[in-house]
Order: structure tokens, then C-alpha cells, then sequence
């Protein structure tokens, strides 16, 4: 069986903490795309692991995978096995031998890149995330297959590292990328992590067919998707749904359930247009509240209402099973509560999510008002008849307007803070 878990907003919706959940009841969890751009944040009694690369399952000891479209920082993966093997895990994962690497000059590229964009600039990670993409898309990609073939690597290398430099110097970039030194840096990443790197499709599909539980955990969110994000400000990868398949080699057949997690309020780490952004006390209160700064990159993150235009939209695009709704006690607190239901584009009412940025721009949301609830003892909430009425008529409301059931009510970062409505792995 296949479970996905996908963002439905901008990204840090939650994903770790679901993926988390899940995982206990899940043989293998997979990353399927983006790298370590991604910040997932788990947290275990007193402990918080933040995994970048990670999947999230490396916590309950699952076998881990980094799919074919995972882009990888060799790097920044030995330190997170390392890290956890301090912690006392000892993380059973396979690296794909299609997937893309991270190279020195990507992220000096992203920089460049980023700084050239002017107002198109998207407030990258500056991971080197979209040059090394870009660099998988033109074929001038290096995979982990490349980096066990000394001759081919060397061979890439030699040809790719003096088009860098001169892409360098024309953009007046003083870094000097040395061939030898490259080599021998990534051959030492080799000698760390040859023993993890397999076809991960084959390994994916054998372990379905033997009837094991498959959690992909997707990375960022349906609105940073490279097609149906809000592009320029997008990240370079498939977000959505779809990009578990071309993400890991296991076909659209075989996934059985696609939950969408979405916070019960929106956040974006980055530039770009945010129609329900709350540039006042309340977006400040819920900021603090929620803790809302990047786990990458430790940015605030912008906050605002909660914007089903967006929401409907991934819906569509992902046909979610069940929606995971998270933070809902971030809300608690507040005299009033928002929902964004539609926009106004000069008089005429959106409610499909525009792909202009500049018609984005000029939306104003068109909001559904609901009263607050106090802070409450979240221990007692047993099930949804057990919510205070106006919590509840908050969840009803997104129900209804995404027309997708509610399969779990996330209300704090802790395992044991999740109300489960629906089991997943069973029927919804
Ligand atoms: P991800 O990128 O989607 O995995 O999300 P992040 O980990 O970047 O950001 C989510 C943050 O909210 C993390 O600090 C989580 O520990 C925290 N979190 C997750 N679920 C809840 C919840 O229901 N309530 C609260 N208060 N915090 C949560
Ligand atoms: P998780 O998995 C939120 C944003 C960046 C930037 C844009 C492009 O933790 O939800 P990139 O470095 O990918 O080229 O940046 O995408 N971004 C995220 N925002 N959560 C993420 O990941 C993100 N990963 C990238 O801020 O606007
Ligand atoms: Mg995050």
C-alpha cells in the first residue's frame, strides 16, 4: 500500500510531524523530490529532530529511501546520518542512483542567480537547488551512478566545471572552482555513501509487491510546485502529487491514498503575492504563536488567514483523499477568526487560483468570519463531537469548501497532540 503526504499551501505546513505520525504504522518512507531546501521538524517528548534530507520516518527506525528525484548535498546528508547515529539511530536508507547531486557551484549559482532576478527573485534557500535542477533538465547533471564511475565523474567534471567558471566571470563572480579539489572532496562523500546508493525503483516496487506500507513524504507545498506553484516564486521541483511517480519510479497505479496537510492558517517564507496575509497584530500574534520561522533558513515566516482559494486549488490539483488539518491551536486566543473563501480581482469573484502574479497582486481576499475560541484543554478532546462549537464550525467549514473529508486535527508538535477523525491506512 502507498500513502502520500503532500503540502497543500507554501510549504512547512506540518509535513514532518504527520509524516511522523505515520511512519509508526509504515515499512519504508520515501522523499520523492526537492532537497535540502526542506526543513521537517519532528519532535519526540523533550527532543526535536529538524531533518532536511532526512525522511521523516528515520525517527520510528523505518527504512528510508531518497528517491530518483530527490536532489542531494552529499554533505548535508552524511551530517544528518551522522547526527542520528549520536542520537542512537543507526538510519537504514537507500540513495537513489538516478538521483541528481548538489555541486559547490550550484549554490554559488543560486546566489547569482538570485541577486541578477531583481523583483522575480523568489527568496531562495540558497541550497543550490534550482541551478542543480536546471542542470538535471539541460542533461549537464551529475547522479550518484556518475559519482561510483571515477572515469565518468572525473570526465563530467572537466567538462562541466570550466562552463561554470565562465558563467562565473561573466557575471563578475570572483569564486574559483578547482577541479581536483571537487573531485577529491565529492570521492570522499562516494567512499561515505556508496554503500547506500541502489536503484531505488526496483527496491520501491519489490517492496510494494511484497505488500509493504509506502509513505512518501513530499517536500514544500502544492503552491511552490514548478508548474502549478506561483511561479517565478516557486521552487524547481514537482511538489504535487504527481511528483511521487517521476520522483521515485513507481507508477500513478499503485498509490492508494494522497493526504493533503494544511495548516489552519497560511504561511510563506519567501516573495511573491499573499492575498490573505495579515500585515498587523493578528498576523504577529499568530507568527509568535505558531513559531513561524523558517526551519532551513530561520526567516520569518509572513502569516495571514487561512486561504481556501489556495487550498481548493492543490485539492484539485492533488484530488487529496483526506486533508490533515495542523495548528489549530495556534488560533486559539484570537476574538476572530478568518477564513479566505474567494477573491476580488476588480469586481469579478476568483475562485480558482490565477497563474498571473501581477493579477494575484491586485486580488483581495473575500473572507467568512467566525468567533474565536478561548485556549483549551486539549487533553479532553476525545473526538470531533468533542470540539468547542466554534472550533468545530471552523473544521466543518473547510470540509465542506474543499469537499474532502478531515482525516486528522493536528493541535500542537507532539505525537500524542493529533486527534486522528478518519484511519487512513484503513478506509476514508
Ligand atoms: P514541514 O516543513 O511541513 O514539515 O513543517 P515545519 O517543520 O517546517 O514547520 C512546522 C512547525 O510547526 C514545526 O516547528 C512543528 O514542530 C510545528 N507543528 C507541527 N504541527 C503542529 C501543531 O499542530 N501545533 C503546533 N503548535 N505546532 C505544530
Ligand atoms: P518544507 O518542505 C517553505 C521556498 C523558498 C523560496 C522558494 C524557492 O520545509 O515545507 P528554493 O531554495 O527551493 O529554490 O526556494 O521556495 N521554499 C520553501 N518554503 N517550506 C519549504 O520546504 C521550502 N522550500 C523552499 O523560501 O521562496
Ligand atoms: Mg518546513
Amino acid at each position: 500500500m502507498i500513502v502520500s503526504i503532500i503540502g497543500s499551501q507554501w510549504g512547512d505546513e506540518g509535513k514532518g510531524k504527520v509524516t511522523d505520525f505515520y511512519a509508526e504504522k509504515s515499512d519504508i518512507v520515501v522523499r520523492f523530490q526537492g532537497g535540502n531546501n526542506a526543513g521537517h521538524t519532528i519532535v519526540v517528548g523533550d527532543k526535536v529532530y529538524k531533518f532536511h534530507l532526512m525522511p521523516s520516518g528515520a525517527v520510528h527506525k523505518k527504512s528510508l529511501v531518497l528517491g530518483n528525484g530527490v536532489v542531494i548535498d552529499p554533505k548535508i546528508l552524511i551530517e544528518e546520518i551522522e547526527r542520528l547515529k549520536k542520537d542512537g539511530f543507526n538510519p537504514d536508507i537507500s540513495i537513489s542512483d538516478r538521483a541528481n547531486i548538489i555541486m559547490p557551484y550550484h549554490k554559488i549559482l543560486d546566489g547569482i542567480e538570485e541577486k541578477m532576478k531583481g523583483a522575480l527573485a523568489a527568496g531562495t534557500t540558497m541550497k543550490g537547488i534550482g541551478p542543480c535542477y536546471s542542470d538535471k533538465i539541460s542533461r549537464f547533471g551529475i547522479r550518484f551512478s556518475d559519482l561510483l564511475d571515477i572515469d565518468v565523474f572525473r570526465e563530467k567534471l572537466n567538462l562541466i566545471i570550466p562552463i561554470k567558471q565562465k558563467i562565473f566571470n561573466a557575471f563578475g563572480e570572483d569564486a574559483k572552482l578547482d577541479i581536483d579539489s571537487i573531485f577529491n572532496e565529492y570521492l570522499t562523500y562516494r567512499d561515505y555513501l556508496k554503500k547506500y546508493i541502489k536503484d531505488t525503483s526496483v527496491f520501491l516496487n519489490n517492496a510494494y509487491d511484497k505488500g509493504n506500507v509506502i509513505l512518501m513524504e513530499g517536500a514544500q507545498g502544492t503552491h511552490l510546485d514548478i508548474d502549478h506553484g506561483i511561479y517565478p516564486f516557486t521552487t524547481s521541483s514537482n511538489t504535487n502529487a504527481g511528483g511521487i511517480c517521476t520522483g521515485t519510479g513507481v507508477s500513478p497505479k499503485k498509490i492508494d491514498k494522497i493526504v493533503g496537510i494544511t495548516k489552519a492558517y497560511t504561511s510563506r517564507v519567501g516573495e511573491g503575492p499573499f492575498p490573505a496575509e495579515l500585515c498587523n497584530s493578528e498576523g504577529k500574534y499568530i507568527q509568535s504563536k505558531g513559531k513561524e520561522f523558517g526551519t532551513t533558513t530561520g526567516r520569518p515566516r509572513r502569516c495571514g488567514w487561512l486561504d481556501l482559494v489556495l487550498v481548493n486549488y492543490a485539492c484539485l490539483i492533488n484530488n487529496f483523499s483526506a486533508l490533515a488539518i495542523t495548528k489549530i491551536d495556534v488560533l486559539s486566543g484570537m476574538k476572530k477568526v478568518k477564513i479566505c473563501y474567494a477573491y476580488d480581482y476588480n469586481g469579478e469573484i476568483l475562485y480558482n487560483f490565477p497563474s498571473n502574479m501581477n493579477l494575484l497582486a491586485k486580488c483581495k481576499p473575500i473572507y467568512k468570519e467566525f468567533d474565536g475560541w478561548e485556549e483549551i484543554d486539549w487533553k479532553k478532546i476525545k473526538d470531533i463531537n468533542s470540539l468547542p462549537e466554534n472550533i468545530f464550525k471552523y473544521i466543518r467549514y473547510i470540509e465542506e469548501l474543499t469537499k474532502t473529508p478531515i482525516c486528522m486535527i493536528s493541535f500542537g508538535p507532539k505525537r500524542d497532540e493529533t486527534l486522528i477523525l478518519k484511519d487512513i491506512f484503513r478506509g476514508v
